[in-house]
C-alpha cells in the first residue's frame, strides 16, 4: 500500500468541547503522522470556496455558517493508505450512523455539527491539502 496524505479539519464544535488533543491522539495511535497543522478561523469565502462541491445543497448555508462559527484545527495526515484509514477513525456523516469507537460517535451528536472533515479521496485530498497548504508548510519527517 502506498503512503498517502489527506486533509483533516477539526471542526469549531470539537474546538469548542477542547479534544483537539483527543483526536490527534486518535490519528497518533493509528500511525498517521500529522506533518502540517494550524488553528484558523475561516472567512465564509472560505468556507464557501472548501465545501463547493456541496453548493446546491439544501445544507449549504447552514454548512457554511457552522464552519465559520469559531476556530477549526486544519492538520495534513501522511500514513499508509491515509485517505481511507483516516475516512475510517471519522466514522459515519451522521455520528448517529457511526461505529462505536469512531471519533464522530465519541465526540459529535448531530450531522450537521459532526467534529472532523476528511478527505474522501486521493483526489480530493490533494486538492484539498493545497487549498489550506503551501508546499513549504508540509514538514515529513526525517527521523
Ligand atoms: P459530506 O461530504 O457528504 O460528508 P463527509 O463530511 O462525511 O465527507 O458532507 C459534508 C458536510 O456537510 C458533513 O460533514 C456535514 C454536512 N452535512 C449536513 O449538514 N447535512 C447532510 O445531510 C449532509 C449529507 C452533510
Ligand atoms: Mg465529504
Amino acid at each position: 500500500m502506498a503512503v498517502e496524505r489527506t486533509l483533516s479539519i477539526i471542526k469549531p464544535d470539537a474546538v469548542a468541547k477542547n479534544v483537539i488533543g483527543k483526536i490527534y491522539s486518535r490519528f497518533e495511535k493509528a500511525d498517521l503522522k500529522i506533518v502540517a497543522g494550524k488553528m484558523l478561523h475561516l472567512s465564509q469565502e472560505k468556507a464557501e470556496g472548501f465545501y463547493a462541491e456541496h453548493k446546491e445543497r439544501p445544507f449549504f448555508g447552514d454548512l457554511v455558517k457552522f464552519m465559520t462559527s469559531g476556530p477549526v484545527v486544519v492538520s495534513v495526515l501522511e500514513g499508509e493508505n491515509a485517505v481511507a484509514l483516516h475516512r475510517e477513525l471519522m466514522g459515519a456523516t451522521n455520528p448517529k450512523e457511526a461505529a462505536e469507537g469512531t471519533i464522530r460517535a465519541d465526540f459529535a451528536e448531530t450531522i450537521d455539527e459532526n467534529a472532523v472533515h476528511g478527505s474522501d479521496s486521493p483526489a480530493s485530498a490533494a486538492r484539498e491539502v493545497a487549498y489550506f497548504f503551501e508546499d513549504s508548510e508540509i514538514c515529513p519527517r526525517t527521523r
